[in-house]
């Protein structure tokens, strides 16, 4: 099963948000790159029939990224749409129809996870289910409870090596860089743990806020919406031993016991923030608790990690848009030709917007003398417009059974294990200005030993090293 190529594409959900914006983008540029030629079928329950599907599919090329003509005429003559309730059992004999001849369709569940049980049990009665793939949107579950339900539903119907839980952030090819960039340049990983590692740093910023969104966002909060899931992945990749094989069961190997190293994160160790306004937005409940931001600190508990802080900080209406990870390194001893104050090294891999890692030197000042300054030697660039987008990448990927990208069930349980319990616990959310680095008592209560870090905005030029 896990060589062969799905034979159509379902996907539920197919006049909703996500579609419009970031699924037939994907499509169109499958097709461009020729990794698509078999049947697209849309579902959902809109009262649509395909020409205002495919208007809709057109629409939403042309407002995000833009129409290819050629790719466009193509695409067109794959897709099909089915309109029907998810609990009606013709909607499913449609889609079995629809999907003719086709023995391996690759079905997307682009819907709200209280859905899931009703459309997998729709499948396995009408006959789809056999020989497929199921391909699932985060959030996967709102606590570990609800992911252990939900990987029991899938797991009734389809086997592991069949479910693909995306997890957009694995696609990203800056987040993949950090696991060939430690593997692959032998001066790291012998300062790569404990020893020479003060302390590590994750911002996610946002200068945006729920745009539209509150009422999926009242429901999900900071936490669950980015920490359990994106940033715990960026994290495992920094933390990860080197798997002893590329394949995709070696790699989420390592990155599950990572996961295990760490223990569940605690109040004590953890702000949450709001930033002023939320509460006004659409779909916001008018009392909500909801956090926006969180800072918190935690442990991983494992030979090369235990003892270092590991610290994170993420949020809406933050000063920037980017995403970075910052390790420093301890401080050098001082001796006669060092004075005590002299910078710490650090290493800097930046996410997003672009692609960067960045290797911090203490060199002589310009006015000489003993004192040292800390300078940068930063590789940068920016993705190329022949570089698949996440969601291309996951798409292709999940059609042709590569798991690599994707979150397995013990994976997911583990993440919500560390931040399960805290999230029970209600712990006081504070209130922040819109474009500040979230409330105070992030900076009062979760200190990193040299300061968080506060990431700029601002993008360097592509490229400031020089080729050998
Ligand atoms: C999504 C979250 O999963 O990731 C959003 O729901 C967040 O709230 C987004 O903005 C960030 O991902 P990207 O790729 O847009 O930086």
């Amino acid at each position: 099963m896990s060589q062969i190529q799905s034979d159509a594409l379902v996907f539920f959900g197919a006049t909703g948000d996500l579609a419009y914006k970031k699924i037939f983008p994907a499509l169109q540029a499958m097709i461009k790159r020729g990794t698509l030629n078999v049947p697209v079928i849309g579902v959902a329950k809109a009262g649509w029939n395909l020409d205002q599907f495919k208007a809709r599919a057109k629409d939403s090329l042309e407002q995000h990224g833009g129409l290819d003509d050629v790719a466009w005429a193509k695409l067109q003559l794959l897709l099909r749409y089915v309109d029907g309730d998810y609990v009606d059992p013709s909607t499913f004999v449609a889609v079995r129809q629809a999907l003719g001849s086709a023995e391996h369709p690759a079905h997307y569940l682009a819907i709200p996870p209280s859905l899931f049980e009703t459309v997998v049990e729709q499948l396995v009665k009408s006959g789809s289910a056999k020989g497929a793939r199921m391909i699932v949107e985060k959030p996967f579950g709102h606590d570990l409870a609800s992911a252990q339900e939900l990987n029991r539903i899938l797991l009734s119907a389809f086997p592991e090596s069949s479910i693909f839980r995306i997890d957009h952030y694995l696609a990203k090819g800056p987040v993949h860089n950090m696991v060939s960039f430690r593997f692959s340049n032998t001066f790291l990983e012998p300062l790569w743990n404990r020893d020479y590692i003060e302390s590590v740093q994750f911002t996610m910023a946002e200068d945006f806020g729920v745009q539209g969104r509150g009422g999926f966002y009242d429901q999900t909060g900071c936490i669950r919406d980015v920490i359990q899931n994106h940033i715990f992945q960026v994290l495992c990749n920094l933390a990860m031993e080197c798997p002893a094989r590329g394949d995709a069961e070696s790699m989420r190997d390592e990155k599950v016991k990572v996961l295990k190293a760490i223990p569940p994160l605690t109040a004590k160790h953890l702000v949450r923030g709001q930033f002023k306004g939320y509460l006004d937005e659409k779909g916001v409940a008018p009392d909500s608790k909801v956090e926006t931001f969180a800072a918190l600190e935690l442990a991983i508990n494992s030979w090369r990690w235990q003892g270092v802080p590991f610290y994170i900080r993420a949020g809406k209406n933050l000063p920037v848009t980017c995403m970075e990870v910052l390790a420093t390194f301890r401080k050098p001893p001082t001796t006669n030709i060092t004075e005590p104050d002299i910078p710490q090294n650090y290493m800097r891999f930046r996410i997003s917007p672009e692609m960067t890692v960045a290797m911090s030197v203490s060199v002589t000042a310009e006015h000489g003398g003993s004192s040292r300054e800390a300078v940068e030697l930063v590789a940068s660039r920016h993705p190329s417009p022949e570089e698949m987008e996440a969601y291309e990448r996951v798409l292709t990927d999940a059609m042709a059974g590569d798991a690599t990208l994707f979150a397995r069930q013990d994976y997911v349980e583990e993440a919500w294990r560390i931040v399960d319990p805290v999230l029970k616990e209600n712990t006081p959310v504070y209130v922040y200005e819109p474009h500040t680095w979230g409330p105070k008592e992030a900076g009062e209560t979760i200190i990193p030993c040299c300061g968080w870090d506060t990431p700029s905005g601002d993008e360097p030029p592509d490229f400031r090293i020089v080729k050998r």
